[in-house]
């Protein structure tokens, strides 16, 4: 089984929802670890209420990203990490971690990529005035938001949206579409081409005409 360590700073959610794949049976893979960078991170408490490993290593403690990273990449070598899944994480990744896991580390951004990259894409999305918006995963690469998408998964927006409705809506695609490519992966059925990402094998019917990958 794929050895999996998730990186969180916040909520947790996408967390969860990963935690219950597993749980269900929906998703195969090994959750070694959940690393946090903030002590407060609610991800940390729904991993120890799951009975998972944790480890907290603050950002504030380091004098550079690199060194930051240094410390992670340490921490998720002792788990015996094989992917890394970043589940808002809110720390920017260099080349440190980058190199340690070429190629198996994803992300997950709300938004369909490459629109609205950065901070706060739920309001730049509501702001535009865009119809259609939603969540991509992807692997990381050494640009912000920018490496080979794996999944995407649209939500329409609403008249009366506003940025915490839009965000709340987007949430729900980003809780379905990130077991599903973690399980990609761990079933060895993802080559990435380029900026392609080709997925190999047969594939169950989307959930909706909403999700691709
Ligand atoms: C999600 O919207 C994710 O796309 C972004 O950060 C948010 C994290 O939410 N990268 P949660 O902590 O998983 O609830």
């Amino acid at each position: 089984m794929v050895a999996v360590a998730v990186l969180v700073s916040g909520t947790g959610s996408n967390l969860q929802a990963i935690i219950d794949a597993v749980a269900t049976g929906r998703l195969t893979c090994d959750l070694r670890l959940v690393l946090s960078n903030r002590p407060g991170a609610g991800g940390l408490e729904r991993a120890q209420t799951a009975g998972l490993p944790t480890r907290l290593i603050e950002h504030q403690g380091f004098p550079t990203r690199e060194a930051f990273d240094g410390a992670v990449v340490e921490a998720l070598g002792e788990a015996g990490t094989e992917l890394v899944v970043l589940a808002g994480f809110d720390r920017l990744v260099t080349r440190v971690l980058i190199d340690a896991f070429p190629g198996r580390i994803m992300n997950i951004h709300p938004a369909l990529l490459p629109a609205f990259k950065g901070l706060h894409a739920q309001r730049q999305a509501a702001e535009y005035g865009v119809k259609v918006a939603g969540a991509t995963v992807h692997f990381v690469d050494e640009h912000t938001d920018h490496g080979p998408i794996i999944i995407q998964g649209a939500v329409p927006v609403l008249p009366d949206d506003d940025e915490e409705r839009l965000r709340a809506r987007i949430l729900t695609v980003e809780h379905d579409i990130y077991p599903r490519a973690i399980q990609l992966f761990a079933e060895g059925r993802l080559e990435v081409r380029g900026r392609r990402v080709i997925i190999h094998g047969p594939r169950p019917p989307a959930p909706g005409p909403l999700v691709a990958w």
